[in-house]
């Protein structure tokens, strides 16, 4: 297939290129920023729609967006330009052709009200301009092109990119002490399982939504703590603060754990999140445990 990747200079993205690539499709990336990229802005219709019709993919795979969740709360007008019309605008150039299109969205688009993970089609009520830009963008997806896939989200880590696992151990061998709230839950989800479980998906036909997480949801305090434990450093403590009283310019859902129904049904299932945690330290070298 000849599969066109917005967003393709990002994490998710470049990820999503080598992977397609290695697989022996042929891949046009687009972003705003990079190198070995066409430079175009999903939020200019013209330019997306001229793309899409002068490189005729067969698929478009969209993990393009503006992902700083508190810039987006600084400048929700931003968010919605970029998340929400930037998608509208890869969904009607992609169904002036009749092609497939995936988006990739997040657990921010559920309210994080309720004690037990979300399914597919629980009801959406994003609490954050992040999680409403998102939103807008699962609807005009929805709306516009019938032929589509939503993939749902959470707390990606990728090989070198800024990730909560960086952060924590960086903070760390700064000698900064840890405070991590424990009432912010959602899958911590591995960038590699993620674009391994996108490339079978598209595959499928099955059109709908999808929660590709790695399975099991777990408070960021209990995610730190395993990061600590696995690379040996079990004696460095954590405080355990509220959302409450970590301030940013974002309010994250609190209880906004995804599980996966529909992928597994369609025999998609990613790894338990311990499990691809160490999967990610062994292979940057700092598994101890
Ligand atoms: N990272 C997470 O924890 C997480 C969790 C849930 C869902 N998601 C979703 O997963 C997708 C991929 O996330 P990621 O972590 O790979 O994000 P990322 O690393 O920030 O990659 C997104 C890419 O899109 C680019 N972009 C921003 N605005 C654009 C525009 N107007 N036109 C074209 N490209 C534009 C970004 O450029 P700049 O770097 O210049 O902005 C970046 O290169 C996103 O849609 C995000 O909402 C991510």
């Amino acid at each position: 297939m000849h599969i066109l990747v917005t967003g393709a200079a990002g994490r998710l993205g470049s990820k999503l290129v080598q992977l397609l690539t290695a697989q022996g499709h042929s891949v046009t990336g687009v972003d705003i920023v990079g190198e070995n990229v066409i430079h175009a802005d999903i939020g200019d219709f013209n330019a997306i729609r001229s793309l899409v019709h002068d490189k005729r993919p067969d698929f478009v795979l969209h993990p393009a967006g503006w992902t700083d969740v508190d810039g987006c709360a600084r400048e929700p007008e931003k968010a919605i330009a970029t998340n929400g019309f930037g998608t509208q605008n890869v969904a009607l150039a992609a169904a002036s052709l009749n092609l497939p299109v995936l988006y990739v969205s997040t657990n921010e688009v559920f309210d994080g009200k309720r004690s037990d993970p979300y399914r597919e089609y629980d009801p959406t009520g994003p609490v954050n301009p992040y999680g409403y830009s998102k939103w807008v963008g699962e609807q005009a997806i929805q709306h516009i092109n019938p032929r589509h896939f939503i993939v749902r989200t959470s707390w990606l880590f990728a090989h070198g990119g800024k990730n909560f696992i960086q952060a924590i151990l960086g903070a760390v061998t700064a000698g900064k002490p840890l405070r991590v709230v424990t009432d912010e839950v959602a899958n911590p989800t591995y960038n590699d399982d993620l674009a391994d479980a996108i490339t079978k998906l598209i595959q499928t036909e099955r059109y709908g939504v999808y929660h590709l997480v790695n399975e099991g949801s777990v408070s960021r305090w209990t995610f730190a703590r395993y990061i600590l434990d696995r690379t040996g450093q079990s004696e460095v403590p954590i405080e355990k603060i509220s959302i409450k009283e970590w301030q940013r310019a974002s309010v994250p859902p609190t209880y906004a754990g995804l599980v996966n129904l529909a992928g597994a049904h369609a025999g998609i299932r990613l790894r338990p999140w311990q499990e691809a945690v160490d999967a990610f330290l062994d292979k940057e070298g700092l598994l101890k445990a």
